[in-house]
């Protein structure tokens, strides 16, 4: 999952559907000084191709990234000037210091593989938080609230590309299994890819009782982030 072929199109593909990841970014840094004023530092775990960093790099005086993909690297690194995306596991990564805000947006936590991953993986976030720091999660659907058999299409026109996306998701026990096929028209030809992702299905209570085992007292936002909410928490 989340190859060479996808990590070349995944801005045009994200862009092309509405995502905005400014707009997005500039919600979540909101929700960070609501509870840290002064947040001058934050790191972006599982960031992908960067594209909600870019934006807080434009709220925030120093950024960094953490992504286990590395063609999803190397497409973000293209963006930064200095060593600012990571090749990293967020279940156990260490960058050595301690920032004002951490972010994992648009389900990553979901890619954990059971509730001791996300423990592993939220300590290992709350140990790279400053004392006063925020920690924003916006999860992966609930157990209560995954659509079994969810089905969506979409074509995007953009620069000079046509992408074609279909995705078919179904609950696989305690996770979600989502296929998604894309068809990619360039003026060289036509290629083909396929990719799928599992996600756990963690309930919000799940998620509630990791980061209380982590020390962290967490507040969840319903109904934001295309209706995955938000979970906001922080480190006193
Ligand atoms: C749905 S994408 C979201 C990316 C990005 N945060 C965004 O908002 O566009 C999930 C990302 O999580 C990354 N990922 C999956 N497992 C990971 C892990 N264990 N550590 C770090 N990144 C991971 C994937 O490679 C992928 O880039």
């Amino acid at each position: 999952m989340y190859g060479r072929e996808f990590a070349e199109i995944y801005d045009l593909i994200h862009r092309g559907r509405g995502k905005d990841y400014h707009a997005e970014a500039a919600f979540v840094a909101d929700l960070i000084r609501e509870r840290a004023p002064h947040a001058r530092s934050l790191v972006d775990i599982a960031c992908a191709t960067g594209a909600h960093l870019v934006a807080f790099a434009e709220l925030f005086d120093e950024v960094a990234g953490v992504e286990i993909s590395e063609p999803m690297v190397q497409v973000a690194r293209k963006k930064f000037d200095g060593e600012v995306v990571h090749l990293g596991d967020m279940r156990a990564f260490d960058l050595g210091r301690g920032f004002d805000a951490l972010t994992c947006m648009f389900g990553s936590i979901g890619h954990t593989m059971s509730e001791a991953e996300l423990d592993e993986t939220l300590a290992c976030f709350a140990r790279h938080l400053n004392p006063g720091g925020v920690l924003v999660v916006d999860p992966w659907w609930f157990a209560e609230t995954f659509t079994d058999g969810y089905i969506a299409g979409d074509v995007v026109e953009v620069e000079g590309l046509t992408v074609a996306r279909v995705s078919h998701a179904i609950r696989a026990g305690d996770k979600s299994r989502m296929e998604v096929h894309y068809t990619v028209a360039r003026p060289e030809g036509i290629t083909h890819f396929a990719e799928t992702y599992l996600a756990s299905l963690y309930s919000r209570q799940q998620y509630e009782e990791a980061f209380t085992r982590v020390g962290l007292r967490a507040d969840y936002l319903p109904g934001v982030q295309n209706g995955r909410g938000a979970f906001v928490a922080a480190k006193h």
